[in-house]
């Protein structure tokens, strides 16, 4: 089949659009490369990228031309930006889900669309639940809850089936450490690799849920050809372990890259929420979706990755 990819020199984008070539798929990807990167798809030549952005309709709609799936990975990704450009944050996120939309009704395909944790805010409750009432506390938990209820709308009003598939956390090889809107495993590596102080939000003791993303790339798949009650719907897609704290993240890695890093502790970041934790229960009976990576296993091959990347040379212990 032929299918397109938002955001596929994106981390996420960069690695789903490897499994659909290796399946045997047409890849069409879009991205303006404001945040990602050529290299992300060096090894997947099969790719037709177009460089353009998402929030031109034009652009969209030639890029979906023939194409029966559209993932939807591309976005402004990150929180805090959100909080001091939510109008920017927002035209990407939400205009450039509905282009994808408008898009995807033309050429009558599915669309899986990205969403995000943070939809949930800070909830009384875990583990977090897809029936929890979302309680986003930025403007990119917002646009993304907003981009959820675009693609249910246009189940219901023009039959366009899409999924949204709530991350939790995405981590591994590819992602990039050196953004300025990086997150913070590629950080943690990168630091205990070079022998920097690491930055840590806050006392650390804040708990994410961890998914390696090979899994992420997994829900993908599998929600692409996911039966008919599960269009229109939102699917947590988590770690399937327990929330890992962001202290012992950095033990972890420390171990991994023989570091003993000293880090230094900044004021909590506004719009972080204290804990992240997923019921994968849905989308495990509707989608068949069924986490395989272990966070010390998941964060051992970051590790090698980041290693022969920005310090080769040095190997990660096992
Ligand atoms: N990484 C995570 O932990 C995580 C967690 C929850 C949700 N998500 C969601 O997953 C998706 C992919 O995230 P990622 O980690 O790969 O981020 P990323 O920043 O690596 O990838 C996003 C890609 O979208 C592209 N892009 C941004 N704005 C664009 C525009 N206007 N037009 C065209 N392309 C544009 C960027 O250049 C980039 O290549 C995003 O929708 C993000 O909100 C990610």
């Amino acid at each position: 089949m032929r299918c397109l990819v938002t955001g596929a020199a994106g981390f996420i984008g960069s690695h789903l659009c490897a499994r659909l070539v290796a399946d045997d798929h047409e890849v069409v990807g879009l991205d303006d490369l404001s945040e990602g990167s050529l290299d992300n798809l060096a090894a997947t030549p099969d790719v037709h990228l177009i460089e353009g952005d998402l929030r031109h309709e034009d652009t969209v709609l030639m890029a979906a031309e023939g194409c029966g799936m559209i993932f939807h990975q591309a976005a402004a990704r990150s929180v805090p930006r959100s909080m001091l450009m939510p109008g920017f944050t927002t035209d990407v996120n939400v205009r450039g889900t509905l282009n994808v939309l408008l898009a995807a009704n033309e050429q009558s395909a599915r669309v899986v669309s990205a969403s995000s944790s943070s939809v949930y805010g800070d909830q009384d409750s875990f583990p977090l639940r897809e029936d929890m009432a979302p309680k986003p506390r930025s403007p990119y938990a917002a646009s993304k809850l907003a981009a959820e209820i675009l693609c249910e709308s246009w189940l219901r009003t023009y039959g366009v089936p899409s999924i949204s598939l709530r991350y939790f956390n995405v981590y591994g090889p590819g992602q990039d450490p050196t953004s300025e809107y990086a997150t913070l495993i590629p950080k943690f590596v990168l630091a205990c690799l070079k022998g920097d102080r690491p930055v840590i939000h806050g006392d650390g003791e804040q708990a994410r849920d961890f998914t390696y993303i090979d899994d992420v790339v997994e829900a993908n798949v599998v929600a692409a050809r996911a039966p008919d009650e599960a269009w229109g719907k939102a699917f947590n897609i988590g770690g399937g372990q327990t929330p890992t704290s962001v202290n012992h993240i950095l033990a972890i890695i420390a171990e991994l890259t023989g570091a003993e890093p000293d880090p230094t502790h900044t004021d909590p970041r506004p719009g972080d929420v204290l804990l992240t934790d997923a019921d994968i229960a849905l989308a495990g009976s509707l989608l068949g979706y069924k986490p395989q990576t272990p966070v010390r296993e998941g964060l051992q091959k970051a590790v090698e990755w980041f290693s022969a990347q920005f310090a080769p040379g040095r190997r990660a212990k096992g």
